[in-house]
Order: structure tokens, then sequence, then C-alpha cells
């Protein structure tokens, strides 16, 4: 086989076979095609598409490229989670959790990463003590027993992922529907998840900004999943202003404890419940999405699902006294209240600019190397929809550096009042299921 042919194939709109995408991922992924060829593959690919077959078998090719993660000495099914990534989106926080409150099984293996805040883990590390660097049997230990743990990621996991999402980057062929849907799948499936619930962000603070893309990315993952013997569904939810109030390290870990008491923002309560209910029937513990959404208001009402996260973070080293004492969190030496200028209705909160105001703060690393301040960042006073008076608290700033007027003029460049009443934006806007 010819590297040279099947770029040609694929440009020319053809179907690629089962042995071709492996050749071209194996190859890729062993050096022996170059980045120059893969870059041409990829630019056909963007123009030309794959079909679902080619989809299910780039995915799996790429899952093979490496090592993948085996956790059938956990009992039940494991079903992961993934978000394509918001701002200040506390829901893997608080559903691990709650859904572990009902016997479903969280094996979480997660990362740091760049964004506008941390990771999960670094989220979890503001919590004193709390730590991830444990043992694989440990780790699969503490599935066992408590139904939940974290790991941090490790192992070969998804090489050729790593290596074209890298190409793709500068290339101009990161936003393909084929490519995304397969990027993201594979790291799913190598991490060991039985079936996978996606939340597919839409709107300004979104990958996708638009409900037609947000869909069509949504489609492609679900087939893949279910192509490849993985129960697979996706939520398409709101990310046109941030999600709950708080966008911030410790402040989501705060906000994550009050949604587990039943006392958090109303739309990150919903959105747990609305996946959340999805996992707890992947995961064969209701029998209807219905009786799956009752169990979980159940353990959220009788302090289960806060006795677990509590449970949670002791194992792991962490502090559980942060739950009932949430002042234990790293705390920031400045809090500045940002007030409205005008009378109105908040119209916008434009998420993304919020999320980088955040970052400023230093809440997220903009490079590799950037330290996380983990007690700073924002929590939102008013959400899209809501009446504001001139001289109200906007927001609260959680700073630890006092001069903070380039920040400050982002989030009022970036938070619009109307005049006339704006409707709150839809939630929840399809869930997907094949
Ligand atoms: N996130 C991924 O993991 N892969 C992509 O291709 C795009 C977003
Ligand atoms: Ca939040």
């Amino acid at each position: 086989m010819r590297m040279v042919d099947l770029i040609e194939k694929k440009r020319d709109g053809k179907e690629l076979t089962t042995e071709e995408i492996q050749f071209i991922i194996e190859g890729y992924t062993n050096n022996s095609i170059p980045d120059y060829q893969m870059s041409a593959m990829t630019m056909a690919i963007y123009f030309q598409g794959m079909n679902e077959r080619e989809r299910a078998e780039l995915t799996m090719a790429m899952v093979n490229s490496g090592d993948t993660i085996d956790l059938s000495a956990i009992d039940g099914v494991k079903v992961d989670k993934h978000s394509t990534g918001g701002v200040g989106d506390t829901t893997t926080l608080v559903l691990g959790p709650l859904v572990a409150a009902l016997g479903v099984p969280v094996a979480k293996m997660s990362g740091r990463g760049l964004g506008h805040t941390g990771g999960t883990i670094d989220k979890l590390e503001a919590v004193k003590g709390f730590h991830v660097e444990i043992e694989n049997d440990e780790f699969i230990r503490l599935v066992n027993e408590n139904k939940i743990a974290v790991i941090g990621q490790s192992g070969n996991l998804t090489p050729a992922d790593k290596k074209l999402y890298a190409l793709r980057d500068v290339t101009g062929t990161v936003n393909s529907i084929p490519l995304i849907a397969s990027s993201i799948m594979s790291k799913k499936i190598a991490a060991g998840a039985d079936a996978i619930c996606l939340d597919v962000k839409t709107g300004a603070g979104a990958f996708m900004k638009t409900l037609d893309d947000s869909r069509e990315l949504a489609k492609a993952m679900v087939s893949i999943g279910n192509n490849v013997g993985r129960k697979t569904m996706a939520v398409i939810s709101d990310m046109s202003q941030p999600l709950g109030f708080a966008i911030g390290n410790a402040l989501e870990v705060k906000e994550a404890i009050d949604t587990l008491r039943g006392d958090g923002p109303e739309d990150l309560t919903e959105l747990c419940l609305t996946l959340g209910s999805h996992m707890v029937y992947l995961a064969g513990q209701a029998a209807t999405l219905d009786e799956a959404r009752n169990k979980l208001n159940e353990v959220i009402s009788n302090g289960k699902a806060l006795e677990t996260f509590k449970v949670f973070l002791q194992s792991q080293g962490g502090d559980p006294g942060v739950v009932d004492d949430p002042a234990k969190l790293p705390q920031a030496k400045y809090i500045i209240e940002l007030e409205a200028t005008e009378d109105g209705y908040i119209s916008e909160i434009v998420a993304d600019e919020i999320g980088t105001a955040a970052m400023m703060l230093g809440a997220g690393r903009a490079t590799k190397e950037s330290i996380i301040d983990l007690a700073v960042g924002i929590v939102l006073k008013k959400k899209i929809g809501d009446q504001v008076k001139k001289g109200e608290s906007l927001l609260t700033i959680h700073s630890n550096r006092e001069q903070i007027e380039e920040v400050k003029q982002i989030l009022y460049k970036n938070i619009k009042i109307s005049k006339e009443k704006v409707p709150a934006p839809i939630l929840v806007h399809e869930e997907i299921t094949h």
C-alpha cells in the first residue's frame, strides 16, 4: 500500500477500506508516514468527509494505536461522561459522587490541560491533601469499594490521536466532524468505558457555536460509540453563558458541594440531573429515565450524595471537612464586586470572554507551564434574563491581586444589559440516543 494512492483516493471522494484506515493510523503512529502526507490526508478528509463505517474504523484504529485501560475488575457497567468543554462547567465534580451514590461505578481518568480554569484534577486538588497519584490496583479497589475514584492520566493512550491532533492544529484541519468525533471517542474507549454519556456544548463559549454544528458532532459521536459496541448518548446543552455561578477551581468545588446538597444553581442542577439520569439508566440502575431522576433527587435530599463526596475525598487523602466548612478551601485575598452601571435585564454573558477574565486572574493555564491559582475566579450573581438595578452587584471577582482594571474591563464589555426583558436561554436543547 502507498500513502499517496490513499490520499488521492480520499481527495477524489472515495471510501477508504478497513485495511487502508489501519495502514494510515499505524504508519503515522510509527513514523513511517510523514507529517506532510498525513497533512494532505487530513485536508482530504476535511473536504470529503468520512462515512459512518470509516469513522468507526478510524476511531478503533486510534484506540489500538496505544494502551487501553482494562476496567473489567470493576463490578458493574462503567459509564463515562465527557463534556466538549465550556466555561465554569462544574458538572463532572457533581455527577461523579451523585451517580456513585446510586451504585454506578465512576472510574474517572482525568487530565489537567489548558483552559479558562483547571481540569477536574486541578479543581479537586483545591481540597487539601487530595491527590490522584495512586496505583492502578488501588484505583480499582477504591472504585469497587466506594463506587468512585479519580486517577491521573497514565500510560500511552491513543498516541495516534495525540500526534494527529497536534498536526491538525497547525494545518487548519481541527474543524472536521469525523476527525473531532473520532478523536474524542477514541480517548473515551481507550480509557475503558462500557457506555458513554456526552455533553456537547453549544453557543459562544463552546467549541461548536451553532446548534446545527453541535447536533452534527453529537450524532457523529453517538453513532461511532454505538457502532463499536459502547452504548452512547449525547445531550446538547447551552454554553452561551457560563454554567452555574462559579468559574474557578476552589469556587467550583464549593459550587459542587452546594449542588450535591440541593442548594446549587438551577441550571447546573438541572443539567446534572439530565446527564445523571442517562448515566444511571445506561448503567442499568433504573428502568426508565424518570425512575433514574427520582433516585438522583432522593440521594440529594437524603444526604447520600454529599456523604459519597466526603468518602471519595477522604479515600484519596483529601480533607472531607471542606464539605461542611467550605472556608477550608483556598481563599483569595480580595473579593471585589462588579456593579451594574445601568438598570435593565441581563441580555448576554459571553461565556468564553468571562472564561478569559477568570484565566487572567490566574484560574487557568495559558500554557502548559502556567501555575494555577486555585483560589481565584468569578462568581456570577446574575444570569441572562435576570433583572438588575444600577449599582447592584453583577458578580464577585476573587483575586489575589488588587489591581484588576483589565479584568473588570473585559467583564463589563461582555455582560450586556438591555432595557427589554430577555428570556433565559434554553439549557438542554436535545437528547440524542441514536
Ligand atoms: N477535542 C478533542 O479531543 N479532539 C478534537 O479533535 C477536538 C476537540
Ligand atoms: Ca460553574
